[in-house]
C-alpha cells in the first residue's frame, strides 16, 4: 500500500515543475491508493480521463476477484476501458446508489472545491458522484491551487447556445465534438472569484446543462500524490 502522510498541504507544484512521466506517476500512486478502497460486491462510479485509467488498470488487475462488484461509468470510454479489462459495467439507473465513486479532477482548491470537466464529462461525473455515499478524488500533487482559475467546463444544449454563451460571457464552445448526451462542451474564461457564486450563475443560466465547479460537500475525500508520497485530505462531505 502507499504511504500516507497527514501532513498539511506542501506548496502548490505547477505543471511546468514537473515532466509527464512524473504527473503519470503521482496519478498511477492516487489512482492505486483509491483502488484499495474497492471490495467485491461494491457499487462503484468510475470518472473519466488519464488518472482514472490508472485506476481502470489497477481494477483491471483484480477483476478476478472484483466478480460481484459493479461498476458504472461515466463516459463511454471509461465504459469500454472497464469492460476490456473484465470488469462489471451496468447503467447507474440498473445499479441505482453507489457504494463509492472515485474521479479525477482538474483543480482543487485549498477549501476542496474542484473544477472537472477537461474531458467534457462533467455533467455525467457529477451524477454519479452525487449517486455515491462516498466520493474520492484522486489526483496528482499538481493539480492541487492556491485559487481556481478558468477554465470551467460547462456543457450546453444546442438550442440557442449563442444566446446561451452570450448570457454566460467570456465562454467558448470547445472544439470537440458533442458530449454522449448530445449536448455541446463550452469553457467559461472569466474570473473564478467567488466559486460559489460562479457555480450559482452558471447553474441559473438556462441553457447550461451543467457546470464543472463541484462543491466541496459533494466531496468525502481528496487523494493527492506528489513527490512526498500520498496524503488523503477530508472533503466537506460527512461519511454516512
Ligand atoms: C473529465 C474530468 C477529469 O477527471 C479531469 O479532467 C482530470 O483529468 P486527468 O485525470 O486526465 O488529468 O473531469 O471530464
Amino acid at each position: 500500500m502507499a504511504s500516507d502522510r497527514a501532513s498539511e498541504a506542501p506548496a502548490p507544484l505547477s505543471r511546468e515543475d514537473l515532466d509527464p512521466a512524473t504527473i503519470a506517476r503521482f496519478k498511477d500512486a492516487a489512482a492505486r491508493a483509491a483502488a484499495e478502497l474497492i471490495q467485491d460486491g461494491m457499487r462503484v462510479g468510475l470518472g473519466t480521463g488519464s488518472t482514472v485509467a490508472h485506476l481502470l488498470s489497477a481494477l483491471g488487475e483484480r477483476a478476478g476477484e472484483l466478480t460481484r462488484a459493479r461498476f458504472v461509468a461515466t463516459s463511454p470510454a471509461t465504459a469500454a476501458v472497464a469492460r476490456e479489462l473484465g470488469l462489471t459495467v451496468e447503467e447507474l439507473d440498473e445499479v441505482g446508489e453507489l457504494d463509492i465513486g472515485i474521479d479525477g479532477a482538474d483543480q482543487v482548491d485549498p477549501a476542496g472545491w474542484l473544477v472537472k470537466g477537461g474531458g467534457g464529462a462533467h455533467t455525467r461525473e457529477k451524477i454519479v458522484a452525487a449517486s455515491a455515499r462516498r466520493f474520492v478524488v484522486i489526483v496528482s500533487a499538481e493539480k492541487e491551487v492556491a485559487r481556481l482559475g478558468p477554465p470551467v467546463p460547462v456543457e450546453v444544449l444546442r438550442f440557442g447556445v449563442q444566446r446561451t454563451l452570450s448570457a454566460l460571457g467570456d465562454t467558448r464552445l470547445r472544439d470537440v465534438g458533442a458530449s454522449p448526451d448530445g449536448n455541446l462542451i463550452a469553457d467559461y474564461a472569466g474570473p473564478v472569484t467567488d466559486a460559489r457564486a460562479l457555480a450559482d450563475r452558471l447553474s441559473a443560466t438556462p441553457g447550461v446543462v451543467e457546470h464543472g465547479l463541484f462543491p466541496p460537500e459533494m466531496v468525502s475525500e481528496i487523494i493527492v500524490a506528489g513527490a512526498d508520497g500520498v496524503r488523503r485530505r477530508a472533503g466537506g462531505k460527512p461519511p454516512s
